[in-house]
């Protein structure tokens, strides 16, 4: 393999600036060329590639957010648009594709792959940690630290009035980053779309608070929650307690999204970059690179798309006796 090119595509995540630097020197290393495509699959359709040299991915491993720019392209999932996006990868003799986002990302490369035949290895980009095939995807573990500076603020707030807040977290499907900010944040109860949590349990926690003399609370909630978002939950918590509550209900939002990535995101993000391309040049197509027990493994798109990532119900157990 002589040419190749990278892109981040979907929510863009800390970490994914080292993840595309990984790649970029690793294929100078392996004197391989290496471009780069802005704005994901719609800047393949719209032919958005340049060619990258080590200088281009020089002081980028601190910053977040990505130097390639991300989208969620809807073109690409039709296809008219993947055969604009192959037209323009032959037009700069594009050999293979390294591509850091999540299982939207996977699906257009599985159906990219299926109809012209370019491989694709992947490398998981989002903090939502919800991919199958790694222990941690890049951007979770800096989210999770966002999450728990907003938590333990927030807990100055709650126990200065004696209030409880509801505090929802990023995750759309996935409950990740609630159980992990949630548990080093010692919040009182987490909710998690992965785990059905009824309202009342909610409520009998809270209860079981005021008895012990607890003043106040912390209950975080994921985005995916099936109860609704923070905001449902507080209503639906307000309508079966009798007393007056003193309830304050936060979303934390895209913050989560931004920021410098921590050690450990930098460090797996230059792992699995280099991984996915190492992969790629050995024929490795239609996988992702992920790190399961401290292993590099490539891990098919069709079952990282499949399969779930369940949480530990270990994690939940520890919340209830944790907060007691
Ligand atoms: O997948 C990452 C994520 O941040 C989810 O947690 C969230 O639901 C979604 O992206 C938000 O997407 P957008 O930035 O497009 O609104």
């Amino acid at each position: 393999m002589k040419r190749i090119a990278v892109f981040t595509s979907g929510g863009d995540a800390p970490g994914m600036n080292a993840c595309i630097r990984a790649v970029v020197r690793g294929a100078v290393y392996h004197g391989i060329e290496v471009f780069g495509i802005r704005r994901g699959y719609n800047g393949m359709i719209n032919g958005d590639i340049f060619q990258m040299t080590s200088h281009s991915v020089s002081n980028i491993v601190q910053r977040g957010g990505t130097i390639l720019k991300s989208a969620r392209s809807k073109e690409f999932m039709t296809p008219e648009g993947r055969a604009k996006a192959h037209e323009q990868l032959q037009k700069f003799g594009i050999e293979g594709l390294v591509a850091i986002g999540g299982n939207g990302t996977f699906t257009g490369a599985t159906l990219f792959y299926d109809e012209y035949g370019i491989p694709t290895v992947g490398a998981p980009g989002t903090i939502d940690n919800d991919l199958y095939g790694t222990d941690y995807t890049i951007g979770f573990d800096t989210a999770v630290n966002t999450a728990l500076e907003a938590i333990d603020k927030i807990r100055d707030t709650a126990d200065s009035h004696d209030r409880i807040f509801i505090i929802e977290v990023m995750g759309r499907d996935s409950g990740y980053i609630a159980i992990q900010s949630g548990i080093a944040g010692g919040a009182e109860m987490v909710m998690v779309p992965e785990v059905l949590t009824p309202i009342s349990e909610v409520v009998n926690t809270l209860k079981q608070g005021f008895v012990r003399s607890k003043s106040s609370s912390i209950v975080v909630v994921a985005e995916g929650e099936e109860e609704g978002s923070a905001v449902e939950v507080a209503e639906k918590i307000s309508k079966l307690i009798d007393e007056e509550l003193d309830m304050r209900v936060t979303t934390l939002g895209h913050i989560q999204r931004g920021g410098i990535p921590t050690a450990y995101d930098r460090i797996l993000a230059s792992r699995l970059g280099l991984g996915a391309l190492e992969g790629l040049m050995n024929g490795e197509k239609n996988v992702m690179a992920g790190v399961i027990n401290n292993e590099l493994v490539y891990t098919p798109f069709r079952d990282t798309i499949r399969l779930p990532k369940p949480i530990s119900e270990d994690l939940l157990r520890m919340v209830k006796i944790l907060s007691v």
